[in-house]
């Protein structure tokens, strides 16, 4: 090496010299462009953030300063010293919980740490699906889930709910008609303790059913439990896992609700054949180990106190935002108290387009969710929306509703009384 830079080679221009086109070479079948982020409104009711004041920033401090003095060393090798599958102690505190809150009977070997429970989503998704199969869900459902289907090609079957979850007599005709027209249907995905966005909780009795169903049909399950740590009562059936000995069910959760969304520490509990299959097309060589050595530490000591508390306070908010649409929308607001979880789902009067009133509302500052994009059927979902309050503070909950309420009745006349006063007649 003579250690000097060699002179570099200028590259002939071209007539395309003014901006290079990759448009050309893009692969056929992506989905549309991501719009770029420019900040969250400041009146933010949508998506799964958690509430900010209760993310427990001093003891995740002191455990990732403890594991990393102990443990930081095996950050030198992919996968820790655990292997593909995740930190070992994280996977043994989730064994260990999931048996005590979920009547789950699983070890550290049967869970798959994942990048958030949507890489799980994706990893579920992979082994099973393709282009042009089925899959039964409940109706209205999590947009993160009814995307990926979309974008697969699956048709995706959706199944009425009640105040009591998924409806299985209408799930039971939807198999049967599935079977007279020849298709078997690849899963049936639920979300049965705390839904997303109807904050039910499927009971006991219909969780036997659908593992009958499901048994009957040969249809397997693909539970979503990641908001079953934020139960105000604290009291949940067990897992559809944990009363299926028998296999036939995939269980999937996340620490995005119970600790923090931006850690993306997801999980899969699942046999050892559907792991081996997930584990092969797991392409990234691990998922993130920072912040499972930082749970890992900071959950078997902290987790059992730090919920009940964050739960306490989404309550608090709960109650700030239904006593905030009570006093703004009055009647023209309707819906059901959800059992727990971060979301309320809202049933505005049909005249309602929520898409309309999503894009009127982020023009002045508020953000919410349009119905449409959280049901298999759009039209289904036209006049409702959906509504997270665990981010904003109890203010910004009842100044962002007492603004929404503003622009719903410019756009569409109603309420027609907002805060007990009645307003003027539109036009
Ligand atoms: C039902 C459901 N499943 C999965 C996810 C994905 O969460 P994460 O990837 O943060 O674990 C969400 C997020 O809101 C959800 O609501």
């Amino acid at each position: 090496m003579s250690g000097s830079m060699p002179a570099s080679v200028p590259v002939p221009e071209t007539a395309a010299d003014a901006a290079f086109d990759f448009a050309s070479l893009l692969a056929p079948g992506l989905p549309p462009p991501a719009v770029r982020w420019n900040g969250f409104a400041k009146y933010n009711f949508v998506g799964g953030h958690n509430d900010a004041a209760q993310v427990p920033v001093d003891d995740l401090v002191a455990a990732a300063t403890a594991v990393l003095r102990r443990e930081g060393a095996t950050l030198a090798t992919y996968g820790l010293q655990s292997g593909p599958f995740g930190y070992r102690p994280l996977r043994e505190f989730l064994a260990a919980k999931l048996k005590r809150t979920a009547g789950m009977t699983c070890t550290a070997d049967d869970i798959l740490i994942t990048s958030g429970s949507l890489q799980a989503l994706d990893l579920v998704n992979g082994i099973l699906l393709q282009r042009g199969d089925t899959i039964i869900t409940e109706g209205d459902t999590y947009q993160g889930a009814i995307n990926r289907w979309s974008r697969l090609g699956v048709n995706a079957v959706g199944i009425a709910l009640d105040r009591d979850g998924m409806r299985m007599d209408a799930l039971a005709a939807a198999l049967d008609d599935l079977q007279h027209r020849g298709i078997r249907a690849k899963y049936i995905y639920t979300v049965p303790t705390v839904q997303n966005p109807t904050g039910t909780i499927l009971p006991e009795a219909r969780r036997v059913e659908l593992l009958r169903l499901s048994r009957q049909y040969g249809v397997p399950i693909f539970e979503d439990d990641c908001y079953a740590d934020l139960i105000w009562d604290g009291q949940r059936p067990p897992a559809l896992y944990a009363m299926s000995p028998q296999g036939g069910v995939i269980h999937i959760g996340s620490f995005s609700k119970s600790i923090a969304p931006a850690l993306r520490v997801g999980y899969i509990v699942a046999e050892w054949p559907q792991l081996a299959r997930m584990l092969a097309i797991k392409s990234d060589a691990g998922s993130g180990a920072l912040e499972q050595m930082v749970l890992g530490e900071y959950c078997p000591a902290h987790f059992e106190t730090h919920v009940p508390a964050l739960t306490r306070g989404l309550r608090a908010k709960l109650d700030t935002l239904m006593d905030a649409l009570n006093e703004q929308f009055g009647t023209a607001a309707e819906f059901d108290e959800p059992k727990g979880g971060i979301f309320l789902w809202v049933k505005l009067p049909d005249a309602v387009d929520t898409l309309k009133l999503f894009q009127r509302a982020l023009a002045d500052g508020i953000a919410i969710n349009p119905g449409a994009e959280w049901s298999t059927d759009a039209a289904h979902g036209k006049s409702w929306m959906r509504l997270c309050f665990a981010n904003p503070s109890s203010q910004a909950i009842r100044a962002g509703i007492a603004a929404l309420a503003e622009v719903c009745r410019h756009e569409f006349g109603v309420p027609d009384r907002i805060a007990n006063v009645q307003q003027k007649a539109k036009g």
